[in-house]
């Protein structure tokens, strides 16, 4: 499979997860895992395009794809974004949630404050109470910064 723009050619167990593989094997250690169960989005990835929980995807599943972890995500303005708008504590949820993030303003480019809520509602963040994380998106997708409670 091709990560963040380099193919990597490995022997791995039927039963390896996605992000086993990219932590162990690759050391992309930016992917975490938060659950290991789909529900927490610590572990989001883009498999060929798509925001995917890389522990429920098998390393078998996806030979062959193009996988983008938070290393290689060219989402230099959601980052900063995060930076300013403290949109972050502990930081664990934050590569997950910017490769969520970065994937929902791909397909919703001038989201509202609702829309931002749902497309993020995957991610789990258990510090911030989300209102910074919100004003963060928004500011990347040109909103006006006002974030309800
Ligand atoms: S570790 Fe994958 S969703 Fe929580
Ligand atoms: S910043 Fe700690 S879990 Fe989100």
């Amino acid at each position: 499979m091709k990560v963040n723009g380099i193919w990597y050619e490995r022997e791995v167990e039927p039963r390896q997860l996605l992000v086993h593989f990219l932590r162990d094997e690759l050391g992309l250690t930016g992917t975490k895992i938060g659950c290991d169960t789909s529900t927490c989005g610590a572990c989001t990835v883009l498999l060929n395009g798509k925001s995917v929980k890389s522990c429920t995807v098998l390393t078998v599943q996806a030979d062959g794809a193009e996988i983008t972890t938070i290393e290689g995500l060219d989402a230099k303005e959601l980052k900063e974004s995060f930076k300013e708008n403290f949109a972050l504590q502990c930081g664990y949820c934050t590569p997950g949630m910017i490769v969520q993030a970065h994937y929902f303003l791909k397909e919703h480019p001038h989201p509202s404050e609702e829309e931002i809520r749902e497309g993020i509602h995957g991610n789990i963040c258990r510090c911030t109470g989300y209102q910074n994380i919100i004003k963060a998106i928004k500011q990347v997708a040109g909103g006006e910064g006002h974030v309800h409670g």
